[in-house]
Order: C-alpha cells, then structure tokens, then sequence
C-alpha cells in the first residue's frame, strides 16, 4: 500500500530571523539581491524576508529605506511567497500604537509585497492581535497567528490548545508555535503538536532556535507529529542562535513521506553565496562565534539568544559584568513577579532590563523603569498569571491598572504622525517609519536628502561639463 505523502514545506529565514539571530540584523539589500534570483528557484514555501527586527536596523544602523528594501525583494522574488514578523498592536516596534497605524502599516506591507504575516503578542494576549488580524485578513493576505511559546505552571497543554482553538476563530489561516529560545524540545513537541492537531484544522508551523542544540530533532519528531511547515536557516547562517540548517532538513526528509523535493544542488549554490558573508561578519566581529555553539542552559534560564547579548551589553556599560550570573538568576523571578510572560520581544527587554537594575542598585524595584511601571498596569495586556500584587504596588503605587484591550484607550495616532513628519515625506509609508521610530526615522529622513543633494549636483555637474552653455 502506498503511503501517503504529505511533503513538508519550508520557510528559509536567511533574509530575516538568521541574520537577526547572528549578526545583529545587519545583512543589507545589496548583500541579499544577487542571489535572490536563485533562490526564488528552489521552491520554498516562502521566504521571511522582513519585519521583526531589519525594520529597526535598516533605519537605524544601515541607513536604509525597509520600504524600498521590500518592494526590491519584491520585484526579485517571482515566484517566492515573501513571508514578514508582525508584533500585533506593537507592529514593528516596542510599544503599543492606535489601531489606524496598526491598519495602515498593515495595508502598506501587503501593497508593498508582503504575502504571509506572521502576528504575535509578547503576552500571547489575543486581543493585541484582533486589529492587525482584521487588517491582514482585508488585505488578503495569508494570516498566521504565532503563539509565543513558553515554559511555566500556566503553560499547560490545555492552555495551548485552548488558545489554538480561540487562534482558529479569530480568522488566522495558520498557527505558528514560535519558540524563540530554543525551549521546546522532541518528545515535547511530539504531544504539543499532536493536541493541536487534534483541536485545530489549520496547518501548523514549527518555529525555534537551534540556541539549546535540539532544534532538528525537535523538527523531526514535530512533523512526524504532523506539523506542516517548518522554519530554516541556509547553513552558513544556521544553527548556535539561529534556525537548522535547510539543507540538513531537506536531507532528513529526503525518500519519506515527507520529502520536500527540494535541490540539493541547487540548494549548494545558495550556501556557497552565503559563506563568505558569515566568514566576514565572522571577521569583522559581527557575528560572534560565541553564540554558534550549544547552550543548554537556555533550558534553565530560559532567556532568548538576542535577549542574552543586550544583559551581556548593559552589564558592560555599567561597568558590572561580573554579576551575570545573578542577573540570570533574577530574570525567573522577576517574570513570576511580572505575571509570567513568555520572554520575547518586547517582554524580554522589559523583564530582562528590570534584571539587571534589581541586580545593580543592590535592592529589587528600587529603579523601575516606564516599561515596567506599563506591564504593571496592564497597558501591555493580560499576562497568563496575576502580578505580585507587592510588586506591583511597589511599582504603581496607588495608580489603577487598565483591564481592557489596551489600545482603546490610545485615540488614532495618524493625523498628529502625518503633520510632524510633513516636511521629510517623500512617500506615504515614511509616516510609518516615522510612527514607529520618529528620532531614527528623522536622522534618516536627512541623510536621504543629503544624499539626494549629492546625487543632483553631480548630475548638474556633469550636466554643465558635458553641456557648456
Ligand atoms: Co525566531
């Protein structure tokens, strides 16, 4: 009898998480163009290409429109469904917006090429996604709900399954289990992904770090379970804190039921255009080798890979690196205290920031910083677990916390963003990347016209020369 197939697709996530994951979200457009055209060959399910992070350091850090980086991709990839990360009612910032900057970001992404959002909420809180799910359901694009995934007391099977249930009702048309830290491990995988399937029909894609060093084989034992797409990295920018390999994966499945049928020639090509990226970023000091090997006490602490780095650069600055291990420690007892949130972007800065100031001022909440005085009242969400109501009130002092969806109470933020950044517009999406990073987004407003003004006096330039009048 002839077994039935059922192919595994393949999200490769070397133009986003990977390099997010290894080289601080420092890859750029022109690095990633020549080799789009082979890659839009293989046969991916689809690419992730933006959000999360490359918005932030295109502005930031490489002084580039993540715009015009999408819709080059765009043009490049035609055949390759291109995939973005989407912090709910954060979008793709660290705090929340109205919901006419949430519908409008979502509306531009999808004009400007984006086929597949993936929408998550730090706190798992199901109405920090209602509004961006409304607005990537008008747009027709596929929907995917991401589940944040965590270990704790409250993370139960029964949690899981009840919220894929409640994922499955609000319109996603797939669920992710988004493991950013590299925390769930095969045989766990095996159950989890086997409940889901059992109470949702939509596919489910396995999302994780390879940070612990279990990462494939939590792959292998999710599809065996029946989980439908999995996400990977091309080797040269896979493994450590990053995803597997595809490669690896490919090969795993290859003459099973669940073959991809992807080349692995053609597969070879892309690695080798990617080595010598890593080699140099290796270099250059970027990509530090620290974070490539296996670290199975992110199974203790927890703590995401990127999470990491920033406590290692805070205790620097303050000149206090010898108390990284307490820091480590405190950061399970300041999420207990925090309700338990899953640790991811922005909770794991929140929680992680609150850390180390409990650790360096010598007493616990002693400095608080907005974002954690915000957990506190509720304006990030609903945590799974209640608040240390000590802490808490350490924290708020006499200050009532909110219980509704925190965004209605932020009235539309559109207009105000349209007036401030009037003068540097060039384009309707700059009032995006000035709604989420308006300092950033200014500075690069004024490169870009600096830019320009070279650009139009060597052309007049030449224009002169060539022209004598
Ligand atoms: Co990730």
């Amino acid at each position: 009898m002839a077994i039935e197939k059922k192919p595994v697709k393949i999200v490769e996530t070397v133009l986003r998480d990977a390099h997010q994951s290894l080289m601080a979200t420092r890859m750029t457009t022109e690095q990633m163009l020549p080799i789009v055209e082979k890659m839009d060959d293989i046969g991916y399910y689809a690419v992730e290409c933006w959000g999360g992070a490359t918005f932030d350091a295109s502005l930031r850090f490489l002084k580039e429109d993540p715009w015009e980086r999408l819709r080059k991709l765009k043009a490049a990839f035609k055949k390759t469904k291109l995939q973005m990360l989407f912090r709910g009612q954060n979008i793709l910032g660290y705090n929340h917006y109205a919901d006419d900057v949430v519908e409008y970001f979502v509306q531009k992404s999808v004009a400007n090429g984006i086929d597949i959002i993936r929408i998550f909420d730090c706190l798992n809180d199901l109405r920090n996604l209602q509004t961006s799910v409304r607005a990537a359901n008008k747009e027709q694009a596929h929907v995917q709900i991401a589940l944040s995934y965590t270990l704790g007391d409250a993370y139960t099977l029964e949690y899981w399954t009840d919220i894929a249930k409640r994922i499955e009702e609000m319109g996603a048309d797939s669920i992710c289990i988004k493991d950013m830290a590299g925390l769930l491990t095969p045989y766990t995988a095996q159950e989890l992904v086997g409940a889901l399937k059992e109470c949702t029909k939509l596919p489910i894609n396995i999302h994780t770090h390879y940070t612990s060093g279990v990462a494939s084989m939590t792959y292998l034992k999710s599809v065996e379970s029946g989980a439908d797409i999995i996400d990977t990295a091309m080797s040269p920018l896979a493994l450590g804190t990053s995803q597997p390999a595809t490669e690896v994966m490919v090969e795993t499945f290859r003459g099973t039921p669940y073959d991809t049928g992807l080349d692995q020639t053609k597969l070879a090509e892309i690695a080798d255009y990617f080595a010598p990226i890593r080699e140099d970023a290796i270099k250059s000091g970027l990509l530090n080798t620290k974070v490539l090997g296996v670290n199975i006490k992110t199974l203790q602490y927890q703590v995401p890979g990127g999470m990491l780095s920033n406590l290692v650069s805070q205790l620097k600055e303050a000149g206090q690196e010898d108390k990284y291990r307490e820091v480590l420690e405190e950061i399970p007892r300041v999420r207990k205290d925090f309700g338990e949130p899953p640790l991811v972007t922005p909770s794991s800065q929140i929680v992680g920031t609150q850390s180390v100031l409990n650790v360096i001022s010598g007493e616990r909440y002693k400095m608080v910083p907005k974002e954690s005085k915000k957990i506190m009242l509720g304006e990030f969400g609903q945590t799974v677990k209640p608040f240390n109501p000590e802490v808490q009130k350490k924290i708020i002092g006499d200050e009532k916390p909110i219980t509704c969806r925190p965004a209605d109470l932020i009235p539309p933020q559109l207009p105000q963003f349209e007036k401030e950044c009037a003068q540097w517009k060039q384009q309707d999406e700059d009032v995006l990347s000035y709604a989420l990073f308006p300092k950033v987004a200014e500075e690069f407003f004024k490169y870009r016209e600096a830019q320009q003004t070279k650009v139009d006096s060597t052309v007049a330039d030449t224009a002169s020369k060539a022209y004598p009048v």
